[in-house]
């Protein structure tokens, strides 16, 4: 059986990748020792994001990534933040929400694995001619940095997967089950980035404050909206923040996911979910398509 292409890329063992969404190392070696690519957000001050890197070491021996939202600090200070990269040995980036130009050439140059998050095909074919090795494309109803466009996860997949066909293509969003993981890979997805499911988790405890779990927890499939501005991630609406805790005054970025959500877990149950039986849930899909055949042919 031929192998993963994103778990060859990163040397793991589950093709699941941790989006940027906190700065603190706990919940990034969680999910790198539990076998996917944990994250470190890189926005802290340099002094503090080199110690965040060697914590994650100290907690983790396996493979990780930084994440830099490139719109969050000028061109200059992200190059410094890259610099810190390098020499620490960081064996792979994700950057986002910016221009892939930016870091990958410097990066990869360094022997840095680099993806870049994407969120419509014109985007994509950036990032391919500036030589990321990987993409990360996220539809409009991720947690996340997700574009003007609004494109969904039903089309982005397919849409990226044949313009660019030979990249590592990973779809953020949208999954929290066993049966998100399944979809997104038969749209022609190599793997998943999680964010909004592992916010929720045992391990991410104190990386965020108490209103974030309570808003997810509490969503429905009505609860988000596009945030105003130019990147406009997705967010809580004040409504619903005003129906769960009795103020509109504060906000999380939470994907639609958010409604399939009704628990804190462990990262290694987030795993277990999603990978332990795939096999059976991708053969049902598959028993079932293949009646459809058997309808077409009897019609
Ligand atoms: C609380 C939160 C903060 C996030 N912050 C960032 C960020 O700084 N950089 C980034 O690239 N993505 C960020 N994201 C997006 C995630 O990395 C991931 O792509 C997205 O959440 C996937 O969609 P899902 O929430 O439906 O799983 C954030 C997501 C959440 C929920």
């Amino acid at each position: 059986m031929s192998k993963n292409p994103v778990c060859e890329l990163y040397g793991i063992r589950y093709p699941l990748v941790m989006g940027g969404i906190t700065p603190k190392p706990e919940l990034g070696a969680a999910v790198s020792n539990a076998g996917g690519l944990g994250c470190i957000e890189g926005i802290a001050p340099l002094d503090q994001m080199r110690e965040q890197i060697r914590r994650f070491r100290e907690l983790s021996d396996k493979p990780f990534s930084i994440n830099f939202p490139l719109a969050m600090g000028n061109p200059e200070q992200v190059q410094e933040r890259a610099k810190i990269v390098i020499e620490e040995k960081v064996p792979a980036v994700i950057t986002s929400a910016g221009s892939p130009k930016i870091l990958t050439g410097m990066l990869k140059e360094a022997g840095v694995i680099v993806a870049h998050v994407v969120a419509g095909i014109s985007h994509a074919r950036k990032a391919a001619a500036a030589g990321v090795d990987a993409l990360i494309a996220e539809p409009t109803e991720s947690g996340g940095y997700r574009g003007a466009n609004e494109i969904s996860m039903m089309v982005l997949i397919p849409a990226v997967r044949r313009t660019l066909p030979d990249l590592p293509l990973i779809a953020a969003g949208t999954v929290a089950d066993r049966a998100g993981l399944v979809a997104v890979m038969a749209l022609g997805a190599d793997g998943v980035q999680l964010g909004t499911r592992l916010v929720v988790t045992k391990e991410a405890e104190g990386s965020y404050g108490d209103h974030v779990n309570k808003l997810i927890l509490a969503a429905d499939d009505t609860s988000t909206m596009s945030a105003d501005g130019r990147i406009r991630p997705r967010i809580s609406k004040p409504e619903f923040a005003e129906a769960v805790l009795g103020t509109s005054s504060k906000r999380t970025q939470m994907g639609q996911v958010s409604a399939l959500i009704d628990k804190v877990v462990t990262v290694d149950e987030v795993f277990k979910e999603l990978f332990e039986g795939g096999e059976e849930h991708a053969q049902s899909v598959a028993d079932r398509l293949k009646q459809l055949t058997r309808v077409g042919q009897t019609a």
